[in-house]
């Protein structure tokens, strides 16, 4: 049986894309699936990137506070932070010790945050190996992932059949379970939708600021009756995503007709995210007024996910011989 466990880094609020590619997805894999499952905010991932006490704080919350509202059952689940288990980070020091400095600097995400980051710490360079650890020591067997993440749960599979050759059996070898294999959501530039590229749409944002990023996504120049190909036309392609069979449908034939201007199917799009998203922002707002709920959340679920880490650590001390 499947044993499934995610993380999401807080280095904001989750955006549409994050929204749609990572965490729907995997809510709905932990409410269906049969055995408990572990999903957590990456927040000592973060660290490596931020270094406001205030901003980390928050994004955990804002973070946390997205899986609630898009449906995360926190009594069926184990939902936590990172940092409230700190076993994770003694069981990271393991691995380190039985993983190849060779094999870690190929590791394509940090030689790309290499060229793009000026804060190039070592946090960086040892985080497949925080990752691997995240994974292991709750014995999980199906990590849900984005396709950027395959190289790192290579490097877990690697790193636990490493140690398990080596010390004897210890660890469960994880599968990645990728998400959109092949579609991305696009950003308001048309490129893929990333917070490092500021071109995302922040479901979670007040009206106005919402409005103006989707004013905002880049388009042709064709006049209102002039006849547009719908599959060309960035606002189109997010609408698809967004809005019902039907509704896609006439604005796909109002698009050949030469019968929208793009101001109006931007004005259409916005109503259907606020639509589609009107339940979840409400829950949002609500748990971002109600911050002591979601701190206890994650404590309680950081209480269920303790007893299994130090289990699991117990085993590992007692192959390395402490
Ligand atoms: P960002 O690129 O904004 O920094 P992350 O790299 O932190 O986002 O991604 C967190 C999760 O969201 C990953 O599982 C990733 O695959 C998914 N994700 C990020 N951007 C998109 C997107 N545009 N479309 C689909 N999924 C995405
Ligand atoms: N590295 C992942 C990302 O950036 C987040 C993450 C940290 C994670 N630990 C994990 C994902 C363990 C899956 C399993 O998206």
């Amino acid at each position: 049986m499947a044993k499934i466990l995610t993380g999401i880094q807080s280095t904001g609020t989750p955006h549409l894309g994050n929204i749609l590619g990572a965490i729907e997805p995997a809510v709905e894999m932990a409410n269906s699936s049969k055995e408990e499952s572990y999903l957590f905010i990456a927040n000592m991932h973060s660290l490596t990137q931020i270094k406001d006490k205030k901003v980390l704080h928050e994004n955990t919350l804002s973070t946390a506070a997205t899986w609630l509202a898009f449906g995360l059952d926190p009594i069926k689940s184990c939902f936590f932070r990172q940092s409230d288990i700190p076993e994770v980070t003694e069981l990271a020091w393991y691995l380190s010790c039985f993983f190849p400095y060779q094999r870690l600097k190929l590791a394509h995400s940090f030689k790309d945050k290499v060229n793009n980051l000026k804060d190039v710490n070592s946090g960086l360079f040892s985080y497949p190996m925080l990752m691997s650890a995240d994974i292991l020591i709750y014995d999980a067997n199906l990590v849900p992932v984005g396709k950027d993440q395959l190289q790192h749960l290579e490097i877990t599979r690697d790193v636990a059949s490493r140690f398990n050759n080596l010390m004897g059996d210890t660890f469960i070898i994880p599968e990645a379970k990728i998400q959109n294999d092949t579609k991305y959501i696009i950003g308001t530039d048309g490129e893929k939708m990333s917070k490092s590229k500021g071109n995302t749409i922040d479901i979670f944002a007040e009206d106005k600021k919402l409005k103006k990023q989707i004013m905002r996504i880049k388009t042709q120049s064709l006049s209102l009756d002039e006849p547009k190909n719908p599959k060309l036309c960035n606002v189109f392609k997010l609408y698809n995503v967004i809005a019902s069979k039907k509704n896609v449908e006439i604005l796909n034939d109002r698009y050949q007709k030469g019968d929208v201007g793009y101001g109006e199917a931007k004005e259409l799009l916005y109503n259907e995210i606020l639509n589609r998203f009107s339940l979840n922002r409400e829950k949002f707002f609500e748990l971002m007024d109600n911050k002591e709920k979601v701190e206890l959340l994650l404590e309680e679920g950081a209480e269920k996910a303790r007893i299994k880490a130090k289990n699991v650590l117990k085993r590992v001390r007692s192959r390395v011989g402490y």
